[in-house]
């Protein structure tokens, strides 16, 4: 398949561009070695994807700093909402499958169980409302489309968590880590291998991809430095209103995989044996 992969010099556009080996890939970001395609220039899209003709674009750019975007929501709302627009026209035109990867941040973390993909949205902040308003504009514009919601994205080749967490304890510094909000830590290269899969079946719709079961960041934190043989004691854990944050994030968003259950598609793994292979990829990195 020809597949055109937008954010493709980010985090987990890097992952997903390798998992896909057997495919022709074309990556494009507005940063990075990636072809340069603003998203958010309806024009340069349009003839971009007129002229690439993927069958299938995967749709990873974002304005993903999730405090910047509740400070400068204009800049949110052009690139997620207006860039996913764009692109959405563009399939639709072109008749490309297209998928859109969202977020857990789509809910508003005040149920008591994993969320399925029929749940109701209600996002709290300005990072989740405009994903959400993507999420319905490429439902309502293009025929062929997969949603993939996923959540606490940490990869070998992006700014993560489990990378902070690192060098703050190596540093010997204290680590306040939050231990009231519930989510599913995701690797991006497990995350990558999901969405190739699921673009091979024309079972349009959404799907949500994490790995399987889920914990504090706090928790998180912890496990970080226990596989990676270093000390916690200069670990503690905080409330979320302990943390200065302008963003109101879902204190529980934990995602349920029905849509993979149904589409007979394999289940994550675990997010504690993703972290271990994370681990080892990290320390291969950094050597
Ligand atoms: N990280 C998470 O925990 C998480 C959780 C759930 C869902 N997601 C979603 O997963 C996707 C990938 O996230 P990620 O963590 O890999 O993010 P990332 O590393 O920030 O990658 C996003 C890429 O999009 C690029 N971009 C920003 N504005 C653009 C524009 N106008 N035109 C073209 N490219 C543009 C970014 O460039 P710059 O770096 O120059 O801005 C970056 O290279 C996003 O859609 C995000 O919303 C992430």
């Amino acid at each position: 398949m020809k597949i055109l992969v937008t954010g493709a010099s980010g985090m987990l556009g890097q992952d997903m561009v390798s998992a896909l080996p057997d495919d022709e890939v074309v990556g494009v970001d507005i940063t990075g070695d990636s072809i340069p395609l603003d998203i958010t220039d309806l024009g340069a899209v349009r003839t971009f994807i007129a002229r690439s003709k993927p069958d299938v674009v995967l749709h990873l750019a974002a304005f993903t700093n999730v405090d910047a975007c509740q400070t400068e929501p204009e800049t949110a709302w052009r690139v997620n909402a207006g860039g996913t627009w764009n692109i959405a026209a563009a399939c639709q035109e072109t008749d490309a499958a297209m998928l859109y990867i969202s977020t857990d941040f789509v809910f508003d973390g005040r149920a008591a169980q994993p969320y399925d993909e029929f749940e109701r949205a209600n996002p709290l902040s300005v990072y989740g409302r405009t994903k959400y308003a993507g999420e319905e504009l490429v439902r309502q514009m293009v025929r062929k489309h997969y949603i993939a919601r996923t959540a606490w994205l940490y990869g070998p080749l992006g700014k993560s968590f489990p990378a902070t967490i690192l060098r703050v304890a190596r540093e010997g510094k204290p680590l306040r880590v939050i231990g009231d909000q519930e989510g599913s830590p995701t690797y991006t290269v497990d995350l990558a291998e999901a969405v190739a899969r699921i673009i091979r079946q024309p079972l349009y719709g959404v799907y949500h991809v994490t790995n399987s079961g889920s914990c504090s960041w706090h928790e998180f934190a912890r496990a970080i430095l226990l596989d990676s043989g270093l000390n916690d004691a200069n670990l503690s854990r905080i409330n979320s209103e302990e943390w200065p944050s302008p963003t109101k994030r879902p204190a529980y968003s934990v995602l349920e995989h029905r849509a993979l259950r149904l589409a007979n598609l394999p289940p994550m793994r675990p997010w504690r044996d993703a972290l271990q292979d994370f681990l080892v990829r990290y320390a291969e990195i950094q050597k």
